[in-house]
């Protein structure tokens, strides 16, 4: 069978959208990146992608009046690089309901909290401000509510007495970079079927594959 025909959406630093891409180099890995598609020009990303041999395409929001059109020209990027699966990787726009709708079941998003705990901005300040001990990030599919699709995977991370929202954001990061790739393998691999807003991971490898913990 071929491999997943991915596409991967930015608006920034790009450190995910690196992580998918290396683990996309290991020959046995089931997904491959058709093209990165940043809404910045001036994304750090867009240089890393660049660096890393990929199709790297910059549709600026700021060029277009409404959603709509700038969606429109998204989603023809999209097709016109046969891509089957969506990554939303630190992308920071707000689709519209037609775009998740063109999309629904077949786009991921990487959330630096564990869901659906902290949905929204500032998850890190928000778990210092509530003392909580454990937090993470979680890969889930894209729904219309923000940050409140299927869950596919979760990392959890320790929330250490000195953070401040950079040292935690720092540390939650990492544990993205093994999260994404673990969680697109399962979505390859058709492992983490979604059914009600619910993934059920189907694995006969290890039980507890859907939870990512990394050692401190
Ligand atoms: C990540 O923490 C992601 O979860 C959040 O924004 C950050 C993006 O980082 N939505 P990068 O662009 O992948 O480096």
């Amino acid at each position: 069978m071929g491999k997943l025909k991915i596409g991967i959406l930015i608006s920034g630093g790009g450190s995910n959208m690196l992580a998918i891409v290396k683990a996309c180099q290991a020959p046995d890995f089931p997904v491959e990146v058709a093209v990165v598609i940043s809404n910045r020009p001036d994304a750090k990303g867009v240089d890393i992608a660049k660096t890393h041999g990929i199709n790297t395409i910059i549709v600026d929001h700021k060029l277009f009046t409404d959603r709509p059109t700038f969606e429109a020209v998204l989603n023809q990027e999209l097709q016109n690089h046969q891509v089957e699966l969506v990554c939303n990787a630190g992308f920071m726009r707000i689709l519209t309901e037609d775009f998740v709708n063109q999309w629904l079941g077949k786009q991921i998003n990487i959330h630096p909290a564990l869901l659906p705990a902290y949905k929204g901005l500032h998850c890190h300040e928000r778990a210092l401000a509530d003392g909580v001990k454990i937090t993470g990030c979680t890969v889930h599919y894209v729904c219309l509510e923000v940050d409140a699709g299927a869950i596919i995977a979760q990392a959890a991370v320790p929330v250490l007495h000195a953070d401040n929202a950079a040292s935690l954001a720092a540390r939650v990061l990492k544990a993205e970079h093994k999260l994404y790739p673990h969680a697109l393998r399962m979505v390859a691999d058709g492992r983490a079927v979604e059914a009600n807003n619910i993934v059920r991971v189907k694995t006969n490898v290890h039980a507890a594959d859907n939870l990512y913990v990394p050692k401190i």
